[in-house]
């Protein structure tokens, strides 16, 4: 089974062009092809989650999502950063068994990156050297073109999951208007003959943003909200528990410490929109765990992780002026909890 496979890579950009080399060569017909800067797949990786934990609620919104894309309709998982946005993505991309696509979404990100553009070239040359005194030559030079994960997914039918495409320019994510609506993948800007590339079937599109990021995220364009089925990801504190506790193999007790430090950081900040949520939860089990830390305010190796962890959200937050500041605040917290 093929279908489990994720591929993720930039897009080849446009590369040097090298001259090749005019060696006289007795050869009827020779083929050179201008190396090309990155390769067309850079690494490839499982698409599911290596350690997806299941719960009821992450059951109910993997088998709600199956359900639109199924039905044609492409699922956009929003909420705050580390809610576990990108891992249910995953997931539901690995349950419906075709191959999957993800792409990041950045301000940089432009048609040719999801398209596909011009990646050197390649050329064919006949020297007809065969009577002596005669010599010809043909030369036959043509530019190579890489299709980009867009068109690849499109043509292919892959499932794509477009995580934070809310961080390119909506310009670029015009592209899926037309995806969506028209079935077709427009060519805007590239050499090839064909205007576009017509939507697979089985093409299935997963997007996460999240809408309560300020820096580098763009309002996404209402003709395309409209398109996408939201789920809101917000788990209960319970799934977040037991999320943590499975996936890093930590007792009731191990697991209520670091659960009520980051509530209680949390209450510390009126700003509901920068949670902490379950990303620093498992850098600081992960990093006490590995270290073998006993996790507790007693234990040095743990009370500086998690000053280290939680600090710079304090600031970010506008709680602590500085990191400083923070990590006082998070020493108190500390020695008050023993
Ligand atoms: N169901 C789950 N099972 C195991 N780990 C999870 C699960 N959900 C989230 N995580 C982990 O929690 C962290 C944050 O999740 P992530 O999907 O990256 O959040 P987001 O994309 O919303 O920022 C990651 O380390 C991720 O691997
Ligand atoms: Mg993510």
């Amino acid at each position: 089974m093929n279908g489990n496979r994720i591929s993720s890579s930039p897009t080849s950009r446009q590369t040097a062009i090298r001259g090749n080399n005019h060696r006289k060569s007795m050869s009827k017909n020779r083929k050179v092809s201008a190396p090309t800067k990155h390769s067309k797949k850079q690494y490839t990786t499982k698409s599911k989650h290596p350690s997806f934990i299941r719960t009821e609620e992450g059951n109910d919104l993997i088998a709600r999502a199956k359900r639109y894309l199924n039905g044609g309709y492409p699922v956009h998982f929003t909420g705050a950063s580390g809610t576990g946005k990108t891992a249910l993505a995953m997931q539901v991309a690995a349950e419906l068994n075709q191959p999957a696509t993800i792409i990041h979404g950045n301000h940089e990100m432009n048609n040719v990156d999801l398209i596909g553009g011009t990646t050197g070239w390649s050329s064919s040359k006949t020297i007809d050297n065969f009577v002596r005194q005669v010599y010809k030559q043909d030369a036959n030079v043509k530019e190579n073109w890489t299709p980009g994960r867009l068109t690849e997914a499109v043509q292919h039918g892959h499932v794509l999951i477009y995580d934070e495409f809310s961080r390119s320019t909506p310009e670029t994510n015009n592209l899926f208007l037309s995806v969506l609506e028209e079935k077709l993948l427009p060519l805007y800007g590239t050499k090839q003959k064909q205007p576009s590339v017509a939507v697979h079937p089985n093409f299935k599109l997963i997007l996460t943003s999240n809408p309560t990021e300020y820096a580098g995220v763009f309002q996404t364009q209402d003709a395309l909200a409209d398109r996408l089925i939201t789920l809101e990801i917000n788990l209960s504190q319970q799934t977040k528990e037991t999320i943590l506790r499975k996936s890093e193999n930590l007792s009731e007790q191990e697991s209520n410490t670091v659960w009520q430090l980051i509530e209680q950081i949390e209450h510390e900040t009126d700003d509901e929109s920068v949670g902490l949520g379950l990303r620093a939860a498992f850098m600081i089990a992960r990093i006490a765990k590995n270290s073998k830390a006993s996790f507790s305010s007693e234990d040095s190796i743990f009370r500086q992780t998690c000053s280290d962890v939680l600090s710079s959200y304090l600031v970010r937050s506008g709680r602590s002026g500085t990191i400083q500041e923070a990590q006082n605040l998070i020493r108190e917290i500390l020695q008050d909890s023993h």
